[in-house]
């Protein structure tokens, strides 16, 4: 927790453009911890409910550093920054895999990621895969609505359910905020910093007028 501290420490004060970002992040016990098997570690904490109470206690610490972006509870309080509220734990595992192995681009959150013990990192996918997701009541235009529902229908849903919750291995999407959608959905149309085949290839017949309109929708799904 110190050093998670510190690095948040550090880039609200500027200096975590200036110092590379592993040379003050990463604490012994992280580097010691990177080889840890993520998937079979979690498996081990929610087979067991003595683990889970933990884990969840450790998430709950953790998640009060995360929350001036995430939110309290993982419902983001800015438009461009995702919820993790509701979010399927196995998702939750490889975003943190792939911001590690840079497969997904994001300065800030590559150093965060690198700042966390293996148990931290845990801790927050069982705190924030428990937490529930505020729903997003305000109206959007109906034939927006129906133009994204079009597309979710035909393209999203096989995937990511026709609730937009996903599943145990699918990313829940129902709720995100409307900009976080339209820039993810585009970069993985472009491969610009997050690399996924299946995803790219399923946005790959979008325009842009798709794009806010799928968007528009899944983020009133519950
Ligand atoms: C300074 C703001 C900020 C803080 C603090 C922050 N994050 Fe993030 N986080 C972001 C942004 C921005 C993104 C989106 C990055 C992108 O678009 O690739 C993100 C994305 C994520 C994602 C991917 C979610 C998804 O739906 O794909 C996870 C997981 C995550 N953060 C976990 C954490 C954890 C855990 C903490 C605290 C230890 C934390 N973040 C602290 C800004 C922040
Ligand atoms: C063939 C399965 C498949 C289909 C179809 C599919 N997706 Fe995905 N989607 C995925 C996978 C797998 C991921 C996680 C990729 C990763 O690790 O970055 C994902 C991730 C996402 C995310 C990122 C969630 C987050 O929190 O950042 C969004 C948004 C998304 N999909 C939207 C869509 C939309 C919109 C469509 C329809 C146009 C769609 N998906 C169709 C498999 C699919």
């Amino acid at each position: 927790m110190a050093f998670l501290r510190l690095y948040l420490g550090l880039w609200a004060c500027g200096l975590g453009l200036l110092v590379p970002g592993w040379a003050v992040a990463q604490s012994p016990q992280a580097r010691a911890s990177a080889n840890v098997d993520l998937v079979a570690r979690l498996q081990e904490v929610t087979d067991s409910p003595r683990l889970t109470e933990q884990s969840l206690k450790l998430g709950r610490s953790v998640a009060a550093v995360c929350a001036n972006c995430h939110g309290e509870g993982g419902n983001s309080l800015k438009p461009d920054i995702p919820n993790l509220a509701g979010q399927n734990p196995s998702y939750l595992l490889e975003q943190i895999r792939k911001f590690s192995i840079g497969m997904r681009r994001n300065e800030f959150m590559e150093g965060m990621i690198k700042a966390l013990t293996a148990d931290e990192k845990i801790g927050m996918v069982v705190f924030y895969s428990s937490q529930k997701v505020n729903v997003n009541t305000s109206k959007a235009a109906p034939a927006l609505m129906a133009a994204g529902k079009k597309i979710y229908t035909e393209i999203c849903w096989r995937c990511h359910a026709l609730d937009g919750r996903g599943n145990e291995k699918i990313a829940r999407i129902a709720g995100q905020q409307v900009p976080y959608l339209m820039s993810t959905i585009k970069r993985y149309r472009s491969g610009a910093g997050r690399i996924d085949p299946l995803m790219m290839a399923n946005t790959r017949t979008l325009t842009d007028a798709d794009v806010e309109a799928v968007a528009n929708y899944i983020s009133r799904m519950e």
